[in-house]
C-alpha cells in the first residue's frame, strides 16, 4: 500500500490523481486531517485515513500496513513544523513502513537563509537516522507560486519584490506530482536524491520581460527593500513569525538558492518538463 500525508493539498491531490493511472485504488490511501476536503475523491476506491501531523497516535493507526510513504513537508514552521514531521518519521518507523519519499528544498544546506529549508534538512536527517530507506525530492519554488510573489503586476505593470538579481528555476507543481507518481509506482529510487528544477532559471526581471512579451503589457521589475515586504504584509496582519519566514524566502531568491537547474525532472517524467513562458502566458 502506498500513502500519502497532506493527501488533499495541492501536491497530494495532484499526485493521487495520477496515481489512479498507474495503480489499483485500493492501494492507495490517503492521509488528512479533515475527509471533508475528499469529497471529490470519496467514491474513488481509495482508502481515506485521518491523522494529524501533531498527533503521533494518530499518525501510527494510518500508517498501519503501509509499504512506501509519500511524506509532503508541512505548512507549520519552525520548531512546530520539524516536530510534526519527525512525528510522521517516527510512525513511518514503528509501522515498519518500507520506503518514504520525501519532498522538501531543493540543493538544502545548513546555513540557508530560507527557514523551510532547514526544516526540511531536519526531516532529512530524521529520515537518514531512521534507516528506512528514502527518496528526496529537492524541489525548486512552485510555479504556481508566481502571483504571490507578482500580486497584481498585471494590472499596474510592476512586480514589487526583494529578490535583486537572484533567479529561481520555478517548476509545475503539476509536474512534480506526475514524477513523484513515477517514483511511487516505480522501482529502484531507493537512497537516491532528486533535485526538481525547470529547465532555466529565471530573475524577477526575466519573469517580468516574459509577461510583457506574451501578455503585451508593459511589466517591470522594481526590487524594494526588505522593510517595504514586511511592512506591507504588517499591513494585512501577518504574524511577525510569518513575516520573518517570508523574508527568509526572498533572501534566499537574492542568494540564488532556488536557482539550481537538473534535468532528472526531465528523466522522470521521459518529456520536457512545463515551461514557466506557458504559465505565465496562461496566467
Ligand atoms: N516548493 C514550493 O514552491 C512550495 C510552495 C508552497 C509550499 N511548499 C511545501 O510543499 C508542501 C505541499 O505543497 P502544496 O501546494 O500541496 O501545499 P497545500 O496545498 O497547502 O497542502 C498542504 C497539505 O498539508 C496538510 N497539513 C498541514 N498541516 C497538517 C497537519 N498538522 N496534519 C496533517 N496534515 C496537515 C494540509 O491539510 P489541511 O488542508 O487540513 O490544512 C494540506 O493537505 C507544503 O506543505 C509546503 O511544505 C512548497
Amino acid at each position: 500500500m502506498i500513502a500519502i500525508t497532506g493527501a488533499n493539498g495541492n501536491l497530494g491531490k495532484a499526485t493521487i490523481g495520477f496515481l489512479l493511472k498507474k495503480i489499483k485504488p485500493e492501494q492507495i490511501v490517503a492521509i488528512v486531517r479533515d475527509p471533508k476536503k475528499m469529497e471529490d475523491l470519496k467514491n474513488s476506491g481509495i482508502q481515506i485515513r485521518i491523522a494529524d501531523y501533531d498527533d503521533l497516535e494518530s499518525l501510527n493507526e494510518a500508517l498501519k500496513g503501509v509499504d512506501k510513504l509519500l511524506q509532503i513537508s508541512a505548512i507549520s514552521i519552525g520548531d512546530q513544523g520539524v516536530k510534526e514531521e519527525a512525528n510522521v518519521v517516527t510512525a513511518a518507523k514503528q509501522q515498519g513502513v518500507q520506503h518514504i519519499v520525501y519532498t522538501g528544498a531543493v540543493k538544502p544546506k545548513l546555513d540557508a537563509y530560507f527557514m523551510a529549508t532547514q526544516q526540511c534538512l531536519a526531516t532529512e536527517k530524521a529520515i537518514l537516522d531512521s534507516g528506512i530507506p528514502h527518496t528526496f525530492f529537492g524541489n525548486s519554488l512552485y510555479m504556481e507560486t508566481i502571483p504571490i510573489f507578482i500580486g497584481e503586476a498585471l494590472e499596474h505593470g510592476n512586480i514589487y519584490y526583494p529578490a535583486g538579481n537572484g533567479a529561481v528555476s520555478f517548476v509545475s507543481r503539476v509536474d512534480i506530482a506526475e514524477a513523484l507518481s513515477n517514483v511511487l509506482a516505480g522501482n529502484g529510487h531507493e537512497n537516491r536524491r532528486y533535485e526538481i528544477t525547470g529547465s532555466k532559471a529565471y530573475t524577477f526581471k526575466d519573469v517580468a520581460a516574459i509577461l510583457t512579451a506574451e501578455r503585451g503589457i508593459e511589466v517591470s521589475y522594481v526590487n524594494i527593500p526588505n522593510v517595504v515586504l514586511a511592512e506591507e504584509l504588517d499591513k494585512f496582519q501577518m504574524p511577525d513569525e510569518q513575516i520573518v519566514w517570508q523574508l527568509s524566502l526572498a533572501d534566499s531568491i537574492k542568494a540564488d538558492e532556488f536557482s539550481y537547474v537538473d534535468d532528472t525532472l526531465e528523466e522522470l517524467l521521459k518529456r520536457k518538463p512545463f515551461e514557466l513562458k506557458e504559465y505565465l502566458r496562461n496566467l
